[in-house]
């Protein structure tokens, strides 16, 4: 009788503590601490969240960075796949935008010109005579503030930037939010919404370096790559788009199909030449606004990792990481060439001089919204 209650206790016992631990890993957790401060004072926090499987990603309130995101490989192990510095200096003077919001305008706007409601206005020139990312500053290298938000899909954090009239030569006040849920599901999901106080243009995009490889020495050339795409908008020396489109049917920009990247990319193929590798626009497939479609797929073999793609955007840019030299540092490597590629959902390249292209126009009580999402699986 002694042995059967004794036994009973036990048993109890082992059910509290399993049931706590698997309470526990139900828990979202979200944490914060301090990751550094800027020259006048101003502390920057990072973030982890976490979901249900233990897939981690960090986000500081400088530029709205991802500075790690670890997924499952095939055999459950958690490893970070994008690139990052070790302290917030690296982010500061890094000039490779890794892990940020980028805006208010991603990409290029040629010679930095454009006319909005017949106002010429001229916006920071940062990239030789080109406008790229924002500018010299951007929404990548300001203080966002951050609040942690309800969502029953995972752990959520939501960040927003007040961009003042005039800011980097654009018009109107802009109010950004970004919120990056990390859902149960696996998926990072980005949702953006901005507002303005006077007709401006707006098209920030996420610029992640991936490699799902779980290690920074390995090049991402051996990535297979899928786009919804069948076409591409083809740029000058200056990367800056032609206002064509270019069928992708026999060329090296044709990845309808999973294809490695390293496949083709030394290909003598003028936009190869032009863009040191791949850094185009790939036309998606089935653009209606607002409407949330697959856009691409990258699937690393030996570790089984598989990111999928979705987005509203019309556009996907690919850049390759061609222009990674070994001088950003982090995660105990140096960064050399093609060691992480960036898939930044976006209207398309310089369209604000394009009136044939979707348009970038954000009007006063409109509402600019994204939503993309980068989703981990196996197989
Ligand atoms: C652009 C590249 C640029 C890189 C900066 C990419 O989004 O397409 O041309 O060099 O960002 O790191």
């Amino acid at each position: 009788m002694k042995k059967l209650s004794l036994f009973c206790v036990l048993f109890a016992g082992m059910t509290i503590l399993y049931s706590c631990a698997q309470n526990k890993k139900d828990t979202a957790v979200n944490e914060k601490t301090v990751f550094g401060k800027l020259p006048d004072g101003r502390e920057v926090y990072q973030y982890t969240l976490t979901n249900k499987s233990g897939a981690t990603v960090k986000v500081i309130n400088f530029g709205a960075i991802v500075t790690s995101l670890t997924v499952l490989d095939r055999k459950g192990k958690l490893e970070d796949v994008v690139t990052g510095y070790d302290s917030l200096q690296g982010y500061m003077d890094g000039s490779s935008y890794f892990g940020a919001i980028v805006g208010r305008y991603g990409n290029r706007i040629g010679k930095g010109q454009f006319t909005l409601e017949g106002k010429n206005y001229q916006v920071t020139v940062n990239d030789g005579v080109n406008h790229l990312h924002g500018g010299k500053i951007g929404f990548s290298k300001e203080l966002w503030t951050a609040n942690t938000v309800q969502d029953s899909a995972g752990p959520s954090l939501q960040l927003t930037y007040i961009s003042k009239d005039g800011e980097e030569g654009y018009p109107g006040k802009v109010t950004l939010s970004v919120t990056y849920t990390l859902t149960d599901k696996n998926e990072l999901r980005i949702a953006y919404k901005g507002t303005t106080d006077k007709t401006t243009i707006l098209n920030p995009t996420h610029h992640s370096y991936f490699n799902l490889s779980g290690s920074f020495n390995n090049t991402i050339l051996d990535h297979l790559l899928t786009i919804e795409a069948d076409s591409i908008t083809p740029v000058d020396k200056g990367l800056i788009t032609t206002g064509k489109y270019l069928d992708v049917t026999k060329t090296p920009m044709d990845f309808r199909t999973p294809t490695s990247i390293g496949a083709r990319i030394n290909d003598k193929f003028e936009q190869l030449a032009f863009g040191k590798g791949y850094d185009h626009n790939w036309v998606l497939k089935n653009y209606s606004k607002g409407k949330l479609r697959k856009a691409a797929e990258v699937y690393e073999q030996k570790s089984g990792r598989l990111m999928t793609v979705y987005t509203d955007q019309p556009g996907l840019q690919f850049y390759s990481g061609n222009f990674l030299d070994g001088t950003a540092k982090g995660k105990g490597v140096s960064y050399q060439l093609r060691t992480g590629l960036c898939l930044e959902a976006q209207c398309y390249p310089d369209s604000p001089n394009k009136p044939e292209f979707p348009s970038v126009t954000l009007k006063p009580g409109e509402v600019y919204q994204q939503t993309t999402i980068y989703q981990f699986t196996t197989k």
